[in-house]
């Protein structure tokens, strides 16, 4: 058994947050590539040759930390949201850390440590490891664009000077990843350690509706071509729409809009907005789509706009590995005897993409009040030390060549 230190983990959970540290509470705001994120990226780098570790960053600056010989990798990421917590993605680097410190401690097995870089999609959807798994290309991600129009390509230059090359993902057996809930079910329960069984898809994209920039005061109600009334009657009907495809499980959002000039005396001539949806079934996210689509196009004819997509970006759903999977159940029973769950992940993880090549597993903890994407994003700090023991044991039990 690999012996983890608490105190020890805590203290470097709380080291990571002080990078981009902010707002209320255990709030944390370091985007990828941010200078915040860059700095925590530099001192993780140095916690890991501390280890011993070889450190490697590739082009997108993802930073991985390399055992000798076939080792586990374990890990997840380290931007985060715009606004977000100090648990999403942290915790599994942290967590990997401590449990790659453990194994050397212990004289094995060997474990290597991942940070995926934009795993919160500044740019896209888990760029990072996106880019590391060849499911986008480093041509095609350099020219997505964030919200405020930087391209990925200009801003991955803040880490330019710390990029070693690629990294093989057959140096790896398998990859961990532990990581918060980020929503109820663990916290309505009372349940300690959630492992999952499969993860969601995704599909996201940008829809431009473009109408007619005017005067608020003097353009009569019925000659307007006012692009934020066409978002909203797009939204309404696409609630109505959707309701007879999706699940209680499904779920989509429309989280940034972007309205020209966004003025209070314009009537917005054009309208920029985020549409993602998610659900376990890829032919529902196509029927999705197409209802998405065929409504926005409606919208469009009737409110005198003009219609157009921006790339659509998705990850398909995915099933965990049954053998590192069945390790971290038989960790979570040895830790919280009957107070655990097996449960899909809503939310995306850099595994989907990992798992094109890897067998993959993940471990979760409770989120309280199931809050995450936000300042108030916490877990309680013993729960957070019994995710890492479920996690050494399963590490102890699969050995470096999973
Ligand atoms: C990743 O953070 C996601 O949006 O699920
Ligand atoms: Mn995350
Ligand atoms: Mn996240």
């Amino acid at each position: 058994m690999l012996q983890i230190d608490g105190d020890r983990f805590l203290a470097d959970l709380h080291m990571l947050r002080s990078f981009g540290a902010a707002g209320v509470g255990k709030g944390v705001v370091r985007p990828a590539y941010s200078e915040a994120d860059v700095a925590a990226r530099r001192w993780l780098a140095t916690q890991m040759k501390g280890l011993g570790l070889r450190v490697e960053i590739d082009a997108m600056g993802n930073l991985f930390g390399l055992a000798e010989g076939p080792s586990l990798l374990l890990g997840s990421h380290s931007d985060s949201q715009p606004e977000g917590g100090w648990l999403d993605g942290a915790l599994g680097v942290i967590a990997a850390l401590e449990v790659a410190r453990a194994a050397q401690e212990a004289g094995g097995p060997a474990v290597s440590v991942v940070s995926f870089q934009d795993e919160e999609g500044r740019f896209g959807v888990t760029t990072g490891s996106a880019v590391w798994s060849g499911q986008l290309s480093l041509a095609d991600a350099d020219v997505l664009k964030d919200d405020a129009g930087v391209a990925l390509g200009d801003a991955r230059q803040a880490m330019a000077g710390m990029v070693t090359g690629d990294v093989a993902p057959d140096l790896f057996t398998g990859f961990i990843e532990m990581h918060i809930e980020q929503g109820p079910a663990l916290d309505t329960s009372g349940e300690k350690i959630g492992v999952v069984t499969d993860i969601v898809g995704i599909r996201d994209m940008k829809i431009t509706f473009e109408g007619q920039q005017n005067h608020a005061g003097t353009t009569p109600m019925h000659l307007r071509r006012d692009a934020f009334q066409a978002v909203s009657a797009f939204n309404t009907l696409l609630n109505d729409r959707l309701r007879n495809v999706v699940t209680p499980q499904t779920v989509w959002t429309i989280g940034h809009v972007s309205l020209h000039p966004n003025a209070s005396s314009i009537v917005p001539g054009r309208a920029v907005f985020s549409m993602q949806w998610r659900d376990a079934d890829t032919d529902r996210l196509a029927r999705m789509e197409t209802i998405i689509r065929e409504t926005a196009a409606e919208v469009a004819q009737t409110q005198g706009m003009t219609l157009s997509y921006g790339t659509l970006l998705g990850l398909e759903p995915v099933a965990m590995d049954t053998r590192l999977r069945s390790a971290l159940e038989a960790g979570a029973e040895a830790v919280t005897p009957g107070n655990w769950r097996k449960m899909p992940s809503g939310a995306l993880h850099d595994a989907t993409n990992v798992a094109r090549f890897l067998p993959v597993a993940m471990v979760f903890v409770p989120s309280i009040g199931g809050l995450s994407h936000t300042f108030a994003e916490d877990t309680a700090e013993d729960d957070l030390v019994a995710g890492v023991l479920v996690l050494a044991h399963a590490v102890a039990a699969l050995g470096s060549g999973a």
